[in-house]
């Protein structure tokens, strides 16, 4: 059974209700929220010109993607979601010291469609509960944070989720077969990571064509998912986000779909394995003791 948090104070108990599969969240956003001009910009101005599913501003490039426009509309949205995204930051830096010492900083995405109905290809789709797998490419047990807002006005914005990755693990990993088992890389598959890692410098997208024992694994349980029906039909738990509510999550931890809802920011954090001070799913799949 999932929980959601509501904790006060802050700090490292934040980091632990995330680590235990909680999702955290704030009634109303902590942090400023773009100015109500900038956000009438992202909710009304950027329909015309969309061509994804998420407009996304990439920090170490700069580099905005997901419109079709002319320079001025890219450079508005960019610099909204780099202030948002630097905002986020420094919140949950100042935050959760230890937790986020070296994490590396990713994607700051405005999600302009409704959620619902949207039709995508079921691996695609957000509508599907899963866990999130391989959307950075390879983490090797590094654990994806993802800190949302509700930018919607009126409407509440809606997840489901059917329990956390490790008591999903526990009963269906044997069937999805990702039971427990060895996770060291090859060795030259070690030396392609290692290469890549060095790469990442200069080419931040080098991550995502990196793999690993762990990732893969990882990205066959988030497929399983998504594929038997038996499995999207049983019980979810429902949680409603109010409009300029907030909230955060290990969304590689904690199963969920978005099932409705429009106008939304996520900005996602890859936190290192060695930040974690409870089970991982790294521990799990590796079977024993860390
Ligand atoms: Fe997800």
């Amino acid at each position: 059974m999932l929980h959601v948090a509501e904790i006060a104070e802050g700090g490292e108990r934040w980091a632990e209700a995330l680590e235990r599969g909680k999702i955290v969240h704030f009634s109303l956003c902590p942090i400023a929220l773009p100015p109500p001009g900038d956000q009438d910009f992202l909710r009304e101005g950027l329909a015309a010109s969309l061509k994804a599913k998420n407009v996304s501003w990439y920090p170490r490039a700069d580099k905005l993607t997901g419109l079709r426009s002319s320079a001025g509309l890219v450079d508005r949205a960019r610099r909204i979601l780099r202030e948002h995204s630097l905002r986020v930051r420094s919140f949950l830096e100042g935050a959760m010291p230890a937790f986020t010492r070296g994490w590396e900083p990713g994607t700051s995405s405005f999600r302009p469609f409704e959620e619902k109905g949207r039709g995508l290809s079921a691996h695609a789709s957000n509508e599907l509960v899963h866990v999130d797998a391989g959307a950075y490419g390879a983490t090797h047990g590094d654990r994806i944070l993802r800190f949302f807002v509700n930018l919607n006005p009126s409407r509440d914005r809606v997840w489901i989720s059917k329990g956390s990755f490790a008591e999903l693990w526990k009963r269906h990993g044997a069937e999805a077969r990702v039971a427990e088992g060895g996770l060291a890389p090859a060795l030259p598959e070690k030396i392609w990571s290692g290469l890549l890692r060095a790469a990442t410098g200069a080419f931040p997208m080098a991550r995502v064509i990196d793999t690993s024992p762990y990732d893969r694994r990882m990205r066959r349980f988030h497929n399983w998912m998504k594929d038997p029906p038996s499995f999207q039909d049983g019980p979810n738990q429902r949680f409603a986000f109010a409009p300029f509510s907030a909230w955060m999550v290990l969304t590689d931890g904690v199963s969920h779909a978005c099932i409705e809802g429009q106008h939304a920011l996520v900005d996602t954090f890859i936190v290192p394995l060695r930040n974690c001070r409870f089970e991982t799913p790294y521990q799990l799949l590796r079977g024993g003791a860390r």
